[in-house]
């Protein structure tokens, strides 16, 4: 059995908690937070601490989740590497393009695994998307729009979300999602166009990226109104229109054909249905498989890591 600490039991906590106590094998020994009423409920059935030097030095566990504030993760992940502990991050690595580097010479030093939790590689619509370019299912992409849009995040604890030094805003905390899943699916895009309009209490940002043979529009906001958190997509191909709009994945083809995969679509499509899939759960269990069968988290190329954040540090 796996021992598993987890830091930071903010908004996030509350996907990877459940997916950790989900986990055959593993058990989730350990919360720590500096504010004691977050792990409050937990108290029964977790050792609990506000301090994470004292959870590191007093805890026995082989494998940390980091669901902290952004500008913590790298030298976090850095100090619990160093005391042989696996680590799972949460998105993204760092602001900085060097803490990459940074980070996983740790691992490698240790002779530990580490992951940075980039969901949507683990989202079945995104997973079933980069499937269908890479097998030319539908022909060529042509072209497509990725969207993720919701409102200030005015709850996160002492306000770090809003502090451009410790989230980096929209770009590194929203539009990272969909940057890091087109440089995993389709490589290295250059940046075409970019409009930013920011206020106090919003940041909104396109992007247009060329990736040579076809490009890529984005749109990622932070509205200062209650607009409702909004992530999807729209992929032309030369022969199929693939969209995850209202929260259904649907596949026009041509003669006004369609194949609904929504989870919850009616009647035999032909096709296998998308799982009503928790993609939190899917990251951990593939972090948690790279460990426990000693494979390499090779999900993820460090490079691709430091092109995104070269591409937003030059937006
Ligand atoms: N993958 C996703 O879909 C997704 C969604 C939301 C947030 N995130 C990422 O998760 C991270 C956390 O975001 P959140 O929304 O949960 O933030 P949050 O503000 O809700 O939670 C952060 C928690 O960390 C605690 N904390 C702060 N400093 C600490 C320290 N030194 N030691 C121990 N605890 C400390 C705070 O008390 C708080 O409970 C961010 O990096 C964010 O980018 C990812």
């Amino acid at each position: 059995m796996y021992k598993v600490a987890l830091v930071g039991v903010g908004g996030i906590s509350g996907a990877h908690i459940p997916a950790w106590e989900g986990t055959d094998n593993a058990e989730l020994v350990a919360l720590c937070d500096i504010r004691p009423e977050r792990t409050e409920k937990f108290a029964e059935t977790k050792h609990i601490y506000t301090d994470f030097e004292e959870m590191l030095e007093k805890e026995e566990f082989d494998i940390l989740d980091i669901c902290l504030p952004t500008y913590l993760h790298a030298d976090y992940a850095i100090k619990a590497m160093e005391c042989g502990k696996h680590v799972i991050c949460e998105k993204p690595i760092s602001l900085r393009e060097e803490d990459v580097d940074r980070v996983y010479n740790t691992a490698k030093k240790n002779n530990v695994k580490f992951m940075v939790a980039h969901v949507l590689r683990f989202w079945p619509e995104y997973e079933l998307l980069k499937e269908i370019y890479d097998t030319k299912k539908y022909g060529k992409l042509l072209s497509g729009t990725m969207t993720r849009l919701g409102c200030y995040p005015r709850w996160s604890w002492d306000g770090w979300m809003m502090d451009e030094k410790r989230s980096g805003l929209v770009p590194f905390d929203l539009h990272i999602h969909d940057l890091d899943y087109m440089v995993y699916a389709f490589g290295k895009p250059e940046v075409a166009y970019k409009y930013r309009s920011q206020l106090p209490d919003q940041d909104f940002l396109t992007i247009n990226y060329n990736f040579g043979e076809f490009s890529i529009n984005t749109e990622s906001s932070w509205y200062a109104t209650s607009y409702p958190f909004t992530a999807e997509f729209r992929f032309q191909f030369e022969n199929a229109l693939v969209a995850n709009e209202n929260g259904k994945m649907i596949i026009y083809l041509r003669d006004d054909e369609k194949i609904d995969l929504s989870a919850d679509a009616e009647g035999d499509t032909g096709e296998i249905n998308l799982p009503k899939s928790d993609a939190y759960a899917n990251e951990i269990k593939y972090f948690f498989e790279c460990i426990e069968n000693d494979k390499p988290v090779d999900k993820f190329d460090p490079d691709e890591l430091k092109c995104v954040l070269n591409i937003i540090n030059n937006l």
